[in-house]
């Protein structure tokens, strides 16, 4: 039963009540009452790839808090990694009458069907950081991917790679982001005479593809003066396969998402940099649009633009990202608040 037919029903059940059974009926058409208020409440069904990624579980908190201040209920679904669950995920969303479905895609390019379905159903759809091609989004919204890649190269040439070598460890490639950021990395490595030895892709972003990657291709990393990591765990798994082979430090590691540890990596010295999105903007700037979406409203503001994705041009929100170094740390994770001091530094004495 749609969220509007059932509605609709309990508004008449509550007027059945309480001219019907007015003398038993104060708390029974009290408590009706209070289930309507739920259900006026704009409904969001919230479809995430998985949590493995440290970064995810703060855009989901952010996203429901910032969602339920603003009046709205969210359910939470988490598929694992795996593309079928995802399906079936948005399919129990439609079903369910949700005003507004939002999703972090597992593979960009799988879920045209299941959107169509959505918006067939009066859904609005919100791709969340990762695009969705060949569908009738309503909206997508992300940090600027090309210059997430910008910002890796750009710090390699400031340390010194000019001329030198670089091998490619990258993310999940059904992930739309993964070759937005590489090509606008291996445009500052052309533009910089880089050599890129080899690119390799970890399946599902999984981490200990890029370790094994390292242990297969030890003489080809030898020769590499830098790695290019697609995210900061990769980064993890590549900087202690290096330790192992003695090569961490002497080999520039880059990542995103200034996870905790690639932090902690970054003032120890075994990872030159990497890139900060501040994901609570993101979630409560989706959430703020997910509101308006329900309403039927205008999607306004100076960071409103369009990508096309395939299917046309769609709405698109863009925000930046910001470069993290040794330099810089202070003054973009630990003044925002996004990790302690205490944390960061925790082995440097
Ligand atoms: C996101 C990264 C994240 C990666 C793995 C990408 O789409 O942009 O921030 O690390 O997925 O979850």
């Amino acid at each position: 039963m749609s969220r509007k037919v059932r509605k609709i029903l309990s508004v008449a059940l509550v007027l059945l009540l309480a001219t019907s059974f007015s003398a038993c009926g104060r708390s029974e058409v009290q408590s009706n009452n209070d289930e309507e208020k739920v259900e006026d409440k704009i409904q969001i069904g919230m479809c995430f790839d998985s949590f493995v990624i440290e970064r995810w579980q703060r855009d989901r908190d952010v996203f429901v808090q910032a969602a339920k201040e603003m009046g709205a209920e969210v359910n939470v679904q988490n598929a694992n990694g795996d593309v079928e669950e995802q399906k079936k995920q948005i399919d129990y969303f439609i079903k369910k009458g949700m005003d507004v479905i939002v999703i972090v895609c597992i593979d960009s390019d799988a879920l045209a069907d299941s959107v169509k379905d959505a918006k067939d159903a009066g859904i609005k759809v919100i791709a969340y950081d990762r695009l969705i091609n060949n569908a009738d989004i309503d909206l997508y919204i992300s940090f600027d991917n090309e210059m997430v890649g910008t910002l890796m190269g750009q710090a390699l040439v400031d340390n010194g790679i000019k001329g030198g070598n670089v091998i490619i460890v990258g993310g999940s490639p059904a992930d739309n982001n993964v070759a937005l950021v590489e090509n606008a990395f291996t445009e500052v490595m052309n533009y910089n005479e880089v050599t890129i030895l080899d690119t390799t892709h970890c399946d599902g972003w999984r981490a200990e593809l890029a370790s094994e990657y390292i242990y297969d291709h030890i003489d080809q990393v030898k020769e590499c003066d830098a790695i290019m990591c697609g995210n900061d765990n990769l980064a993890s798994e590549v900087v202690s396969a290096l330790s192992v082979q003695r090569l961490a430090k002497k080999i520039m590691v880059t990542g995103q998402d200034a996870d905790l540890e690639a932090c902690q990596r970054i003032v120890e010295g075994t990872q030159i940099m990497t890139v900060y999105k501040p994901v609570e903007k993101l979630a409560r700037r989706a959430a703020e649009c997910a509101l308006a979406l329900a309403k039927g409203e205008e999607l306004i503001g100076d960071d409103v633009g369009t990508i096309d994705n395939g299917k046309g041009e769609v709405p698109y929100v863009k925000l930046e990202p910001i470069k993290v170094t040794k330099e810089n740390m202070d003054e973009t994770i630990i003044s925002s608040g996004f990790h302690m001091k205490e944390e960061v530094y925790l082995n440097v004495k």
